[in-house]
Order: structure tokens, then sequence, then C-alpha cells
């Protein structure tokens, strides 16, 4: 693909998103051709059929936790959380943010649009997704003639993998310690926490998953804190700027 046609295919995403505005960091980061394509794949899932599941769109949630994430950076990170913020970089942040879900394509759609319980089998396969996600972003990276940051999308399927850490029940959580540099080992450990946090706040104040409303502030505060304690700072900071106090 060549550079015109990767522009054209960004603006494709764009322009499928309902005009989600995005940022030009962002945009850029669409531009990618691996990003696009993934994204393109969670869009066309969605295109299946009436899409009206307890999982509404992966896509504007993909898009939306990304533009969360480059606010937490640029306007958190870098002015309250000094130490973090040496350990974390932009573009792993906001990249892993776009890509976090793209595993959920290996859902059956007939899960993915059930109303009511899972069973069990239904339970593994839907938390599969962070898993699938990784295999599906190494493999991108293996491949010959990926001419991308290799190393970068590395730690990025790491992310990915750990993205629901604070739960339990997820597979293959494991071989994060072991990793033997211990600055790629912080990043992966910060990078997935921060954004955890983000992701469980988009699904909260959206209406696509807990609930049929947007949960209030405290609600938020509540559910966040008790599934990622630790993070006050952070979560007051994203309860302030994306949600309105009543
Ligand atoms: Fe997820
Ligand atoms: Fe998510």
């Amino acid at each position: 693909m060549n550079n015109t046609e990767v522009e054209q295919v960004g603006r494709d995403v764009i322009d499928l998103s309902n005009n989600i505005e995005v940022s030009p960091f962002i945009a850029e980061l669409l531009n990618q051709p691996e990003v696009y394509q993934e994204l393109k794949e969670l869009l066309e899932l969605e295109d299946v059929g009436e899409f009206k599941g307890r999982f509404e769109s992966s896509y504007k949630h993909s898009l939306d936790t990304a533009k969360i994430a480059e606010v937490v950076y640029d306007n958190y990170l870098v002015g309250n959380s000094a130490e973090r913020f040496e350990k974390i970089d932009k573009e792993t942040l906001v990249k892993a943010a776009l890509l976090h879900d793209i595993g959920k394509d290996r859902i059956p759609l007939d899960i993915l649009v059930k109303e009511g319980k899972l069973t069990p089998s239904e339970i593994t396969k839907v938390r599969a997704h962070s898993v699938n996600g990784a295999k599906k972003i190494q493999a991108i990276a293996n491949q010959p003639d990926f001419e991308g940051d290799r190393e970068k999308m590395w730690i990025i399927s790491e992310v990915v993998k750990r993205h629901h850490f604070y739960s339990e029940g997820y597979p293959d959580m494991g071989e994060l310690w072991e990793h033997p540099d211990e600055e790629k080992r912080a990043l992966i450990e910060e990078v997935s926490k921060v954004l955890s946090v983000i992701d469980i706040f988009d699904a909260l104040r959206s209406q696509r998953s807990y609930s049929k409303e947007p949960a209030s502030a405290s609600v938020v505060r509540e559910i966040l804190l008790n599934k990622i304690p630790g993070e006050e700072e952070l979560v007051e900071f994203l309860i302030s700027n994306f949600i309105k106090e009543k």
C-alpha cells in the first residue's frame, strides 16, 4: 500500500464511523495499514444485520477509548503523574487503546448479540478476546513485509493480552513478569493499568454494556476503584473531564 492509499483508507475509516471526530494524532494511527485493517474488520462485524447486543459498537468504543487515552496522556500524565509519564509513551498507549478489543471479531455473532445471561462456555469464548487480540497483533508484527515498529507491536500485544487483568477467569496472563527488560516490563504494566481503567470507564459512561443508562459519577467511582484499587487520581480526572456530576 502506498502512502496515498494509506491516507485514503484512514479517511474511509473515519467516514465509515459516522464522522466520529478524531485528533490528527489518532487519524495518523488510523492511517497505519494494520490499525485500519483491524478496525475495519470490527466495523464490518457490526454491520452484519442489526447489531444490537451487549457489546454494541466495539468499533465506536475502540475509538472512544483511544480518544480518552490521548486526553489522559496529554492532560493528566504530562502534568500530574511524572513517574508514570516517564514510563509510558503516547503511541503505545493510544494504539493499544485502538486495538485492545480486536479479538472480539472471533466471538460468534450469536453470542455478541445475545440478550440475557451467557452460559459458562459462552463466557469463555468472550474472555478469549484479549488473548486472541494479542495473537492477531503478534501475527501482524511477524509478517515478513510488516513495515511498522515490530517491538512496539509486541509491547502492544502484551498490553492487549492484559487489558482485563483485574478480572479473574481470563486466560494466559502469566508471562509478563518474566520479561528480562525492566523498562519494557514497566511500560507494559503501566499502559495495561491505565488502559484498563479507561476501558471500564468508557463502558460505564456509555450505554453499551453494564447497564442501559450511563452510570453516575459515584457509581463509576465505586466500580472502578473496586476493580482497580489505587487509581483514585486517574479516576477523578476521568470523572471530572468526561462526566457531568449532578
Ligand atoms: Fe476487552
Ligand atoms: Fe474494551
